[in-house]
């Protein structure tokens, strides 16, 4: 007999399923609840509350793993590009030779944009933040793609995934471009996924430019580690909007807003601005910490922290060492990065770090790789939203794909005024 977990609520007793999963996670399905006894769970935040089952992305938080697919995270950046890693996560597994040189050529004979969204950047503010434009032209693909909107026809969800992971990066490079007065460049379909996007970030119409191949490794690397993290805020957001039967654009420009914000995604640019900020008031690393560490003051120690994560964030683990690498090799000497690892020093061995079990996250070391080659921190958000894209797609394509998906509608338990009467304006 399957196991079940029991709740005693007053003098009644239910018997829920216990629903396990491949790495032997444990969920109580709590399906019947509200229909044998009238009440909801209430769970701020879903710290406790599994939405979905899911098949694409594993991560145990204790023990600091993280699979996609069921390959290590590890294994995939050092051995993978992005697009590979997309494949992976779009169509649950490797795909062989054949396969992959198919998806890359399709990819790339979707790059350019229809040359009257250009005219939308127009419209935008120079010092408009990207991530807002982003999320705006990611959401107005939907008005030029009216041929492929249908979530429910597989055919048409193929050629939009293909389009979205192909637009992005030239949709991001150009509201880079248009922050600078540069003309866009357009993309060069002979070149790889990150050197064609650093290409169309840095190239002038007057001014060769060739991507370094360090550069390009490292990115390719920041893509896949942050390619998908399971049920995150963007991503329930993209699953969320996905269950309304919105179509793919309009359900990744939400995930796009989502992931903005600096408790999530955003959490790279306020990294670099915090550090920034410690360096401008004299280096003072215990200075942030004691802030930190002081409920009155509301300042947090950005990069720290993490959801799930309570031992390390293995994508860190990644991040510093090629951190490491890269501004060695460039022989860079970053003073942010002596700051970072400073913070990071003094931040580990206090008591309440360790007791909170807050650790440097995926977002702590990613900013100063892309300082050293020469991204605006306005842009990481955004690099990050590149990364995340394959991700967003894998599970909104499952939801769609599921027999037993529905609309997310959640409860409430109301708190609010109870019935009262009408007071007409005069009389208030
Ligand atoms: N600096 C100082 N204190 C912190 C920090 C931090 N960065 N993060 C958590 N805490 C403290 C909280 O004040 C709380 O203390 P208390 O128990 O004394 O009240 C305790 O640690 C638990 O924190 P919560 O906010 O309850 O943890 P939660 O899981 O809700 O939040 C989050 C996780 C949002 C990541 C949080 O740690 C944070 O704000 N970090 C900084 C922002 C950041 O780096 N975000 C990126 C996350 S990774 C990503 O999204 C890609």
């Amino acid at each position: 007999m399957s196991e079940v977990a029991k709740l005693k609520c007053g003098d009644q007793e239910l018997e829920l399923p216990i629903i396990t999963g491949t790495e032997n996670e444990k969920g109580i399905d709590i399906g019947k609840l509200r229909s044998t006894t009238g009440m909801v769970t209430l769970d701020q935040g879903y710290v406790n509350t599994g939405s979905t089952t899911s098949a694409v992305t594993f991560l145990n938080g204790e023990e600091g793993v993280l699979r996609y697919r069921g390959y290590p995270i590890e294994q995939l950046a050092e051995n993978c590009d992005f697009i590979e890693v997309a494949y992976l996560l779009v169509y649950g597994e490797l795909p062989n030779e054949k396969e992959l040189v198919t998806f890359r050529e399709s990819i790339s004979s979707h790059t350019m944009l229809h040359e009257d969204l250009k005219s939308f950047y127009d419209g935008f503010p120079r010092d408009a933040h990207p991530m807002a434009i982003l999320s705006s032209v990611v959401g107005a693909l939907s008005t030029f793609y009216q041929d492929s909107l249908n979530p429910h026809d597989p055919d048409q969800v193929e050629v939009s995934i293909h389009r979205l992971i192909a637009k992005l990066p030239t949709i991001a490079s150009y509201a880079y471009k248009k922050s600078l007065g540069q003309p866009f460049t357009y993309p060069d379909n002979s070149k790889s996924y990150c050197d064609n996007f650093l290409q169309m970030m840095f190239s002038t119409p007057c001014a060769e430019y060739t991507s370094d191949p360090v550069f390009i490794s490292a990115l390719n690397m920041l893509l896949i580690v942050h390619a998908d993290h399971e049920q995150n805020c963007s991503t329930s957001t993209v699953r969320m909007v996905g269950s309304a039967d919105s179509n793919l654009f309009a359900s990744i420009s939400s995930g796009i807003c989502a992931l903005w914000g600096p408790l999530h995604g955003g959490a790279n640019e306020a990294v670099v601005q915090m550090l920034n900020q410690i360096k401008a008031d004299g280096g003072d690393v215990d200075k942030y910490v004691k802030m930190a560490k002081d409920k009155e003051d509301g300042f947090r120690l950005m990069g720290f922290g993490h959801r799930v994560y309570k031992n390390f964030d293995p994508r860190a683990t990644i991040i510093k060492k090629a951190c490491d690498r890269l501004l060695e090799k460039l022989d860079i000497d970053d003073p942010l990065f002596e700051i970072a690892q400073k913070l990071e020093k003094v931040a580990l061995e206090d008591e309440y770090f360790v007791d909170r079990k807050l650790y440097p996250n995926v977002d702590f070391y990613s900013g100063v790789i892309y300082r050293a080659m020469g991204i605006p921190v306005e842009m990481f958000t955004v690099l990050f939203a590149i990364g995340r894209l394959p991700g967003w797609i894998a599970h909104w394509k499952e939801m769609q794909n599921s027999p037993s998906s529905r609309i997310c509608r959640p409860r409430q338990v109301y708190t609010g005024p109870l019935n009262r009467e009408f007071v007409t304006l005069d009389k208030r």
